[in-house]
């Protein structure tokens, strides 16, 4: 890497993000069922049916994963807690393994030096929730205020952070809309209280949190950077759009209180009622925010009804997942992010990386792909910076190869690579470069 430590404010913090779900083996220590473990088994959905029953298998291989981080040298970890492993109904009934597990996580990282900072929701809904409609209907705000109760009850003493939720907007529009995630649905109704509860989820956990003393309580959201096809009006208007419902619909709820007038055009006849009321929990102060970057997106006007656009190929280099390479629009999204929602806040990377279909030979995995796609990314994080817009830290997503929802196993985005037969770990070039480059 051309960039280390060195270039960066002396509390800038370097770390990795995972989630619960993506690594852990959820099939095991009596955790509950989730939707994507059925989402999973239904085909069609998800790539050879793979699903998350053993993972990386790291809920028995905590210890030697958490040298892995403390040797990577990173100074904080981002890693999820599954709602199902925790109360295996969703309600009422606590997992006291699940407890367990997250309590020695949190410890394990604070003897290795490392910063926890939890998500309490990366994706995982519990089945018997989802039974009762999930993220549509409007109880699940009170159902997620409860499980913050339980879960930070036993490690809220000890995070670093916590964040409610990773990424509203797959949440609700890839699980709801496009139907890419479990759910699994296709329904503008569903998608839009989805849109909504998640954010009301989102402020009555903050509010738990905070009621509880804890402080240093975020918000992660993920974005695509929309460039419309051509110049003509009717492409313009569809980025715009996509911009719209992916980008400034969460930011602009949770921190400015309100919806944009563009997004509300397609989804506000199918918002629950009352929504307008419910900015004051969804506004619930937060300390920073978290942006998740990974690629732009080419935007086409299409027939048919709202959003009425669609997403072309485009000419830049792309990772395994497809995606373009486009490191500026992270810079965009940082200094938008500050200019027209967070003003001064903190702000955090925590989630970049890419795919690449990493193979060990040797011993040893050549990914200079991703050490150079880590080096651009964060070249723009230090424009950022020397812009005197306020980032405080670069998690790379993620820690280990792991399960990428509905493409299943090889979409590999670790800085170790897994075998996902024997589960053996091989850090890869890219892990020893960015060891090297944040190294004290
Ligand atoms: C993000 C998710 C994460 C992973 C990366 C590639 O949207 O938060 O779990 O799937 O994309």
């Amino acid at each position: 890497m051309t960039l280390t430590r060195n270039d960066f404010p002396g509390d800038f913090l370097f770390g990795a993000s995972t989630s619960s779900y993506q690594i852990e083996g959820h099939a095991q220590g009596g955790a509950g069922q989730t939707h994507w473990d059925t989402f999973a088994r239904t085909p069609g959905n998800v790539v050879r049916g793979e699903h998350g029953g053993r993972a990386c298998d790291h809920y028995n291989r905590l210890d030697a994963d958490l040298d892995l981080l403390k040797d990577l040298g990173v100074d904080v970890y981002r890693f999820s807690t599954s709602w199902a492993r925790v109360m295996p109904e969703g309600r009422g009934n606590v997992n006291e393994a699940g407890l367990d597990f997250y309590d020695r996580l949190v410890d394990g990282l604070l003897e290795r030096g490392i910063k926890p900072a939890a998500t309490l929701y990366h994706w995982e809904l519990p089945s018997a929730l989802a039974d009762l409609g999930g993220w549509a209907n409007r109880d699940i705000a009170s159902w997620f205020a409860d499980f913050t109760e339980v879960i930070m009850g036993r490690i809220g003493d000890r995070v670093w952070s916590a964040a409610p939720i990773n990424e509203p907007w797959c949440v609700s529009w890839m699980g709801h809309f496009l139907g890419h995630h479990a759910p699994g649905l296709r329904d503008i109704r569903a998608t839009a209280r989805a849109m909504h509860h998640v954010l009301l989820a989102h402020g009555r956990a903050t509010q738990v949190m905070r009621g509880r003393g804890m402080d240093n309580l975020g918000a992660i959201c993920n974005f695509e950077y929309a460039v419309p096809v051509d110049n003509s009006p009717e492409a313009q208007r569809a980025a715009r759009t996509y911009d719209g419902y992916y980008n400034r619909f969460f930011l602009s709820g949770l921190f400015n209180g309100a919806y944009p007038e563009d997004v509300l055009e397609g989804i506000g006849p199918h918002l629950p009622a009352g929504w307008q009321d419910d900015f004051d929990t969804i506004t619930a102060p937060v300390d920073w925010c978290g942006i998740n970057y990974y690629t732009r997106k080419i935007i086409a006007p299409a027939n048919g009804p709202w959003p009425a656009l669609e997403e072309v190929d485009g000419p830049l280099p792309k990772t395994q997942m497809g995606w373009e390479i486009y490191p500026d629009g992270l810079h965009a999204f940082l200094k938008r992010t500050h200019d027209a929602y967070t003003r001064g806040l903190p702000l955090y990377v925590t989630e970049n990386g890419m795919a690449a279909p990493d193979t060990v030979s040797n011993g040893a995995v050549n990914d200079t792909a991703r050490v150079d796609y880590l080096d651009a990314h964060l070249a723009r994080v230090k424009q950022a910076i020397d812009e005197d817009i306020p980032v405080k830290g670069y998690f790379v997503w993620s820690l280990m190869d792991n399960y990428e929802w509905a493409l299943g196993y090889d979409k590999r985005f670790g800085l170790v690579h897994v075998d996902f037969n024997t589960l053996e770990r091989t850090p890869k070039a890219s892990y020893h470069a960015l060891a090297t480059a944040i190294a004290r």
